[in-house]
């Protein structure tokens, strides 16, 4: 059976930044860049993510397409059948677990996507009561439970349906959908009275804030929105056709990711400021504080319905990428039906993820390492399994493959004069800046 592939350019763009755009950005970006110097983080970021995450980002094209396998595969046969299979395994069980946790936020999502819908935030309700609410609802049983597993029967049935028909229609149709609610909310976010101290708080640059944890900070924000070393861009590229053009298709990607994050800085943090509240980060900035500053403002009923619509969208284009890493190991390696490997990684996904939901309530007690649960997977995924996938994938590239296969896959055969010009460049960055700044920003990070 012929393997599934993108059936265009633009489909085989909006599902990669499908898959970067997430609650990476709408989430942490903006905090991170408020707390650590406005525009000067904003400058670290960008020469982070094209410097070291694009070469990382190309490397993982590279393999996936060069293999056009699932990512164990690519691995294993780029390499001859060497050990370095045992690296793909790692990057396809490694989104699995994440996935587990990040379907329990997707809950969280269409439990607020559907209060949002009853005007539940409208009215005087103070900040406590945000938190009340949110609280009330993390540490319930059944609510979470039930809305997790609904977010996670939305990305397998969307995943089972197939590469083109199914992940790339279902990009095609949301990613502009996303893209315009995020920039209507900036639009008006801006022009609400006191909205300026929100845009100083972004974009006043603080060049004492750069130190060596803000760079770490900075480059672990960029290899998570990018969805690095997790297997995911290595999947995807499998599937892009052999004619596209991989810088092309990295550049557009990281390009949209980074706007994406700033447009949502935009929209967010005017309107926090707006009202006077102090911006947090992660699950507190997005369902409470927002929540709160919803309830305030003029048509807020209105604008949280957009949110969290396109908090909802944003994580399921993100979650149908890290199963299908695994959904293309099964089908490939196991010889199984794409139905039958949905439905397995549904059951795995619904028992991880029901145990990561239940860390809030009955399970907070149990503790892996003095975390819970959740917060066990998220810390170990997003700072250590991450950052070792993308070291790996790198080393992988530049010290095992073939040059003149690296270089035959970067250039389309020679056909990409452009490409051809600036490989030395890359092959510079992939042999040896970006493995030795991974790991230095890595270390300094630890002990910063
Ligand atoms: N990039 C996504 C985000 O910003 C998260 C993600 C990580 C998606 C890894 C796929 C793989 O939320």
């Amino acid at each position: 059976m012929s393997r599934d592939i993108f059936g265009s350019r633009f489909g085989a763009l909006v599902a990669m930044a499908g898959s970067a755009v997430g609650l990476g950005n709408l989430w942490r970006f903006p905090y991170l860049v408020g707390e650590n110097g406005g525009a000067a983080f904003i400058i670290v970021y960008v020469i982070l993510s094209f410097m070291i995450c694009l070469p990382i980002f190309i490397s993982e094209f590279v393999v996936g397409r060069r293999s056009q396998k699932n990512a164990y595969a690519a691995f294993r046969d780029l390499s001859g059948g060497s050990a370095w299979r045992w690296v793909g395994l790692f990057t396809v069980i490694v989104p699995l677990v994440v996935l587990s946790y990040y379907c329990v936020i997707g809950g969280w999502s269409i439990d607020y996507f559907l209060k949002a819908l009853t005007f539940s935030f409208t009215g005087s309700e103070s900040q406590s009561a945000m938190n009340t609410m949110f609280n009330d609802l993390v540490t319930s049983v059944w609510t979470p439970l039930i809305c997790h597993t609904g977010f996670l029967l939305a990305t397998v049935l969307i995943v089972m349906v197939g590469i083109k028909d199914g992940i790339e229609k279902f990009s095609k149709i949301m990613m502009p959908v996303l893209f315009f609610i995020v920039i209507s909310i900036a639009i008006y976010s801006v022009t609400l009275p006191g909205a300026k101290a929100g845009l100083d708080y972004l974009f006043n640059p603080d060049f004492s804030k750069i130190d060596a944890k803000a760079c770490a900070a900075a480059l672990g924000q960029a290899f998570f929105s990018l969805s690095l070393g997790f297997g995911t861009i290595m999947t995807y590229a499998s599937y892009v056709d052999k004619k596209e053009n991989a810088l092309f298709q990295s550049t557009a990607t990281a390009a949209s990711d980074l706007t994406f994050a700033l447009i949502a800085g935009i929209a967010i943090m005017p309107a926090v400021f707006a009202f006077g509240i102090n911006p947090q980060s992660g699950p507190g900035l997005v369902f409470e504080t927002l929540p709160y500053v919803f309830g305030q403002m003029p048509a807020g009923g209105f604008v949280a319905i957009l949110f969290f619509l396109a908090l909802l969208v944003a994580a399921l284009t993100s979650s149908i990428s890290m199963l299908e890493v695994a959904v293309a190991f099964l089908v490939e390696e196991k010889g199984m039906s794409r139905i039958a490997a949905c439905m397995l990684l549904f059951v795995v996904c619904l028992v991880i993820g029901a145990l990561c939901s239940l860390s809030f309530g009955p399970l907070s007690d149990f503790k892996i390492a003095g975390r819970t649960i959740f917060d066990f997977f998220d810390h170990l995924s997003s700072n250590i399994l991450m950052t070792l996938g993308s070291l790996l994938t790198v080393l992988f590239v530049g010290w095992r493959l073939k040059k003149t296969d690296v270089y035959d896959e970067f250039t389309n055969g020679g056909t990409l004069s452009r490409n051809a010009k600036l490989f030395g460049v890359l092959w510079f960055l992939i042999r040896y800046v970006c493995p030795l700044a991974i790991i230095a920003i890595f270390i300094s990070g630890l002990i910063g």
